[in-house]
């Protein structure tokens, strides 16, 4: 069975929704721990709170790799061999990235390649976009970047704000992450190239 390591840096409504399906049974994944850079991030109490090993790693003074070795021992000692970031607000380093090839999950709020890096919901409304949303990729060495997993939209209204918009895409966002889990941790899909395709069942074996 697939176990997952969760890296975070804040509230972590995301994580949530992934550990609320692992519970209803829709992926067959546990959870192996969840790790946060910010040792006072709601969404570190949240976990333990829900009995899963929280773990606090300040990356304050640290190199970004010195940092992601620690992270990355942990998750090796709990055999995780899925990261999902969720709201986790630090790059990776190349060395972390390619401990894990194909197997660290990033979402995004917005329809990428538009909006990359940080306010991506605040660049949508100053750009104009009349619909926006959200994405789950696949992690690689540059920001945003990897291959999408899937995407789901949201209209932008006339009267929306920051927060409104946010708001309407994290609904989106706690659909989207859940199933893009599902598709990994049961060998569903597979990396071909910028791609994410389906598992050809009948070809397998
Ligand atoms: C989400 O909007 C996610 O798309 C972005 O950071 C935010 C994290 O929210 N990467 P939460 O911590 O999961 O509530």
């Amino acid at each position: 069975m697939t176990t997952i390591g969760i890296l975070i840096s804040g509230r972590g409504s995301n994580m949530l929704a992934i550990l609320d399906a692992i519970e209803e049974g829709q992926i067959p994944a546990r959870v192996g721990c969840v790790i946060s850079n910010v040792p006072d991030a709601a969404g570190l109490a949240a976990a333990q709170a829900r009995g899963i090993d929280a773990i606090a790693l300040d990356h304050r003074g640290l190199t970004r790799e010195a940092h992601d070795r620690r992270m990355h021992a942990e998750l090796v000692e709990r055999d995780v061999d899925l990261v999902c970031l969720a709201g986790y607000m630090r790059l990776l380093s190349p060395f972390f990235i390619r401990s894990y090839p194909n197997r660290i999950l990033n979402i995004h709020p917005s329809l990428l390649p538009a909006f990359p890096g940080l306010a991506a919901q605040r660049q949508a409304l100053d750009y104009g976009v009349k619909v926006t949303g959200c994405t789950v990729h696949v992690v690689d060495e540059e920001l945003d970047h990897g291959p999408i997993v899937l995407q789901r939209t949201v209209d932008v209204l006339d009267d929306d704000t920051e927060a409104s918009l946010s708001a309407r895409i994290l609904v989106e966002e706690h659909a989207a992450y859940p199933e893009a889990v599902r598709l990994f941790a049961s060998g569903l899909v597979r990396v071909d190239g910028r791609s994410v395709v389906r598992v050809d069942a009948s070809a397998a074996g």
